[in-house]
């Protein structure tokens, strides 16, 4: 019956008997009384579930089609079902059917609305099949497409990462340890760190979607089915490689709940430090961005503030990212196999992992690229003739100091240019020579920022010409994966 309202209910909570509606419940045969409407509130899952009604009319479509092709069901009734199916699909998009409190479940307001609408052949349905092994493949379908939502996340922060690396690819700045001053650096080369710490992001993802692409459905209760049932046509037609093994395992584990959830904390984690750079770099003190009106809010109180609040809360929500994933594993922790109510509370926590994770980094994506950076604020905090005195300790081990002795030696140049209120960089070759006699006139080439960089020719080091090559290695690689996860394996 299609009510009025726009959410679902969440029950009175007055512990009360409920209506009549409630005697009615899927399960009702062997109860007498109707359900508290406290117990009811708090049993449900409604008000959440709710999101994964498309996800729950496509798992039922598909079988009900298994259900006819074995001749459990006619071909007339699966017709009459996947047609009502369809209609009340149509009826929660639309809003014309709103489940309420006492259907408990989408699962079971799905098939209220279908029965209601198609008469007692919407009782065939549930053959075969438990709400057990019914939500959990529900969710591994609603995990696949947060997966690939968070892949293209994923991209779009990879691709504001590496066109801000481009669009500066000359600037120079401080790069920092223990946040003190420590070598200069590119922009572009601590830019594309996080560019890498992302691409690991990514294979974690895919991991997840290969271990989640699992069909549970025909797994029954927790037992099985002794109805003749084909799963492999079911797999196929909702698009899983394999089909779970173990029906106990398939309706008790949310292991790939906690998967995707600990790879949203990783990434998050990620996130959370360009996010704590970013609030850094827009300080007074750094100087390094300016943020953009679009992107940044005021103050109420005071006028002149502009500050980095998407940045703030992309590294706060990282609290409740790691927080859904503690959660999880927690219900889990201890629970007797198989199926326990306690599992109904993954749901919760996915969604709000991957509305999270989403949601983060695609902003933080947005933010990224609305970033101004100051080249010349940059460039003067970098033009520390201190941040030069691993060059100096080097410049004497290539040409034959042992790297102890190289560093005592330039530890003295330090500590004479600190007494004198001078740096390094301001000592000619003759003053170096007094240190030690290895130092020639060459040594004044390498005592600038640009020098040590362009030296850092390592590989994975700093230097331009390495930034140059990675970043034509991305723009030329394949670009964004397909979601589907690139690597499936069978098992
Ligand atoms: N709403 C339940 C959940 O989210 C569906 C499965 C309920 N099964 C049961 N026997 N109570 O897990």
């Amino acid at each position: 019956m299609a009510t009025r309202k726009k959410s679902a209910d969440t029950g009175a909570g007055n512990g009360t008997r409920n209506d009549a509606e409630s005697t009615n419940r899927s399960w009702g045969g062997r109860f007498q009384e109707a359900t508290a409407s406290d117990a009811l509130g708090f049993t449900a899952s409604i008000g959440f579930d709710i999101r994964l009604y498309p996800y729950d009319i496509r798992t039922s479509i598909a079988h009900a089609r298994m259900l006819a092709s074995t001749g459990i069901i006619s071909a007339k009734d699966r017709d009459q079902i996947v047609r009502g199916l369809r209609d009340v699909e149509k009826e929660l998009d639309e809003g014309a059917f709103v489940p309420t409190i006492s259907d408990e479940d989408i699962h079971m307001a799905i098939e209220r609305r279908l029965t209601e609408k198609i008469g007692a052949v919407g009782a065939r349905l549930h053959a075969a099949r438990s709400r057990n092994d019914q939500v959990v493949t529900d969710v591994r379908l609603f995990l696949k497409d947060a997966i690939a939502a968070t892949l293209s996340a994923i991209d779009d922060l990879q691709s504001a990462l590496v066109s801000q690396a481009q669009a500066y690819v000359g600037a120079i700045m401080p790069g920092y340890t223990h946040l003190q001053r420590a070598q200069p650096i590119l922009l572009g080369h601590h830019l594309l760190a996080y560019h890498d710490m992302l691409e690991r992001d990514r294979g974690r993802f895919e991991d997840c979607l290969d271990r989640a692409d699992v069909l549970p459905l025909g797994s029954g209760a927790l037992a099985g089915t002794t109805l003749e049932i084909d799963r492999a046509i079911v797999a196929e037609e909702l698009g899983f490689a394999r089909v779970a093994q173990n029906s106990m395992d398939a309706i008790s584990d949310r292991d790939f709940v906690a998967e995707y959830l600990s790879a949203a904390a990783i990434l998050m984690a990620h996130g959370s430090r360009l996010a704590g750079d970013i609030t850094l770099w827009a300080t007074s003190e750094f100087g390094f961005v300016r943020l953009h009106d679009a992107y940044s809010t005021g103050s109420s109180m005071m006028p002149q503030k502009k500050n980095p609040d998407i940045a703030e809360l992309a590294r706060g929500k990282t609290g409740r990212a790691f927080g859904n994933l503690m959660g999880v594993l927690t219900v889990m922790k201890g629970l007797p196999l198989a199926y326990n109510s306690d599992l109904q509370e993954d749901k919760e926590a996915l969604f709000d992992g991957v509305d999270t994770a989403v949601r983060t980094t695609t902003t933080l994506a947005a933010l990224l690229r609305s970033l101004t950076f100051d080249e010349k604020a940059m460039r003067a905090a970098a033009d520390d003739g201190f941040l030069l005195a691993t060059d100096l300790a080097e410049y004497l081990v290539a040409r034959g100091v042992p790297f102890r002795e190289a560093h005592e030696i330039t530890g003295g140049i330090v500590l004479h240019c600190t007494e004198h209120g001078i740096t390094p960089a301001d000592l000619s070759a003759t003053d170096l020579a007094r240190f030690c006699d290895r130092f020639e006139e060459d040594v004044a080439e390498i005592l600038t920022p640009e020098a040590a960089v362009d030296r850092r020719t390592s590989p994975g080091g700093t230097s331009g010409r390495n930034l140059k090559a990675r970043l034509k290695q991305l723009s030329t690689s394949p670009g964004p994966r397909p979601s589907g996860g690139a690597k499936r394996r069978k098992r």
